[in-house]
């Protein structure tokens, strides 16, 4: 089975479009998604406009600031500050990675939590680790997508090995925190870039979840038969033969974990369309919720 994230993405972007239409009736505009980019990052570009296009198709207004690579710690700050004050605004993400990553911590601290659609804020975090989450909380977009996609494909995660490859904060521990949660039942392990070897932690694994960005780290030499593959690598690579000079491929061996895997994501139309229409979501239950 492959797991079309483009297409439960489209239902998900469906039922918002209503739902920002009962927001315009009841409150006179749309909600508002305030979007901060710092630098031109290809694959920032990338997302961002992935993310003003899905703002078009659910009728949510979207406020872009652009600011070059040398932006100053304190400008981006006021920025957010000046945001999280403005009435009219309902959703605030900063595209991350930032050019001075040492600069991300005290960013996305400085992010009202009420406001925070990504779901990065420590208070946030701290909620989705105590399981203090209901549906009108925030939470991390590609995590909550993934969870969002397995329920569509009613792939249940009660009791079984999930193996996610990966650390960050943007995917791999809000996932780990959601399927160690009493709904989801799930028995996580983690691996990074100093776990020894992967291979029996995969080997294991009836859910396997890779997010660390290395084209074909996982193949179906290592994957149980049978095992639901999830890829959420997003990785560029050279390609003269397209239009764009690369082409986009996940961190999955795609081809020959299809005939091993019972249902794998595709790259692209997997879990990148999930991550968006999550986004979105997040933002109309913002707007709601803050008024
Ligand atoms: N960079 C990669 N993924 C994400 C995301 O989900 N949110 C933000 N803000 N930046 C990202």
């Amino acid at each position: 089975m492959i797991l079309s994230g483009r297409e439960v993405a489209s239902a998900v972007k469906k039922e918002l479009s209503s739902r920002t239409a009962e927001f315009l009736e009841k409150y006179g505009r749309r909600p508002l998604l305030a979007v901060i980019l710092a630098g031109n990052n290809p694959a920032s570009l990338t997302y961002v406009s992935g993310k003003q296009k899905a703002c078009d198709e659910t009728g949510i207004d979207h406020r872009d600031f652009f600011f070059d690579a040398d932006v100053s710690r304190q400008t981006l700050v006021q920025t957010i500050k000046e945001l999280n004050e403005d009435k009219s605004v309902d959703g605030i993400l900063v595209q991350l990675p930032l050019p001075n990553h040492e600069d991300e911590e005290l960013i996305i601290n400085t992010i009202a939590p009420e406001k925070d659609v990504d779901g990065f804020t420590p208070s946030n975090v701290g909620k989705l680790l105590l399981g203090q989450i209901g549906h009108e909380d925030l939470v991390a977009c590609t995590p909550k997508g993934i969870l969002r996609m397995l329920d569509y494909y009613k792939i249940c995660t009660d009791s079984k090995n999930i193996c996610i490859l990966g650390r960050s904060n943007i995917v791999g521990k809000p996932m780990a925190a959601l399927l160690m949660q009493r709904d989801r039942n799930a028995t996580v392990t983690v691996c990074h870039s100093l776990t020894d070897n992967i291979v029996p932690h995969v080997k294991i694994a009836d859910i396997v979840i890779s997010a660390v960005g290395k084209p074909g780290i996982v193949t179906a030499d290592m994957i149980k038969e049978g095992a639901v593959i999830i890829d959420v690598g997003m990785n560029r690579i050279p390609d003269s033969s397209k239009k764009s000079g690369y082409r986009l491929t996940g961190d999955v061996d795609y081809q020959s974990c299809l005939e091993k895997a019972s249902a794998i994501t595709p790259v692209p139309g997997g879990v990148g369309p999930m991550t968006i229409a999550m986004l979105m979501e997040n933002t109309v239950i913002a707007a709601f919720r803050n008024r």
